[in-house]
């Protein structure tokens, strides 16, 4: 599985980035309004960081105007994905978007048949938001696994980006059933390194290598 890094924080990228981890990036209007950045400037800079997939958002709400928006950010570098809302515009914004040869992240995606749509628009990456379903006391997993499915199905070449990560344990569950990708906050992918028997296996191993008055070093 690859992970993508959900945010526009360019110090917490690079900081991911330098262990080799970083397959891509996602940003979203939030993720820029809480950066302070600049779109532009912010989305250059990452897209300059990583060379995978960097996806920046689109704001206009009609399909000819989201395609004037998608062409600007595809400009700022070759590894741009452009994202689109999954509205009737957002899908007419995907399938130019990609005619063209821009990379389109379908997002806002909380139904299989939302997704069965965007794959024959020609999305790279549907993003469904599985944090944001069980807010609202719905199932994100079953929904990567009906879209899973569905894809397999049909051989649609369209991604799964699971998205609106919240968890560990919304890592585990989509790796299990196969999403392709998984777009991480920083928190939630250093976490994935912790678990209290290894620091108590390290504490124990430290405490008897002491008593042992050796040196490696
Ligand atoms: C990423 O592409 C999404 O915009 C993001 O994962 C949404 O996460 P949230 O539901 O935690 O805001």
């Amino acid at each position: 599985m690859k992970f993508f890094v959900d945010t526009a924080d360019t110090a917490a990228i690079a900081e991911l980035a330098e262990l080799g981890m970083v397959d891509g990036v996602t940003t979203n209007p939030s993720l820029i309004l809480k950066s302070g950045r600049d779109i532009l400037e912010v989305t250059r800079e990452i897209c300059a960081l990583i060379p995978g997939p960097v996806s920046a958002e689109v704001v206009a709400t009609e399909a000819a105007a989201m395609i004037a928006e998608g062409r600007k950010l595809a400009k700022i570098a070759p590894n741009i994905a452009v994202k689109v809302p999954l509205t009737w515009d957002g899908l007419k914004a995907c399938k130019t978007l990609s005619d063209e040869g821009s990379m389109v992240n379908v997002t806002l995606c909380f139904s299989a048949n939302q997704a069965l749509i965007a794959a024959k628009a020609g999305a790279t990456f549907i993003s469904p938001f599985v944090g944001r379903l069980d807010d609202i006391n719905l199932d994100g997993m079953e929904l990567i696994a009906d879209i899973r499915t569905i894809y397999d199905n049909y051989d649609f070449k369209t991604q799964i980006l699971a998205a609106s990560i919240r968890s560990v344990n919304h890592v585990t569950e989509a790796a299990r059933i196969g999403a392709d990708v998984a777009t991480v906050p920083p928190g939630v992918l250093k976490a994935l390194a912790d678990h209290p028997l290894t620091e108590k296996g390290l504490a124990t191993f430290l405490a008897d290598w002491k008593k042992t008055g050796q040196k490696i070093l």
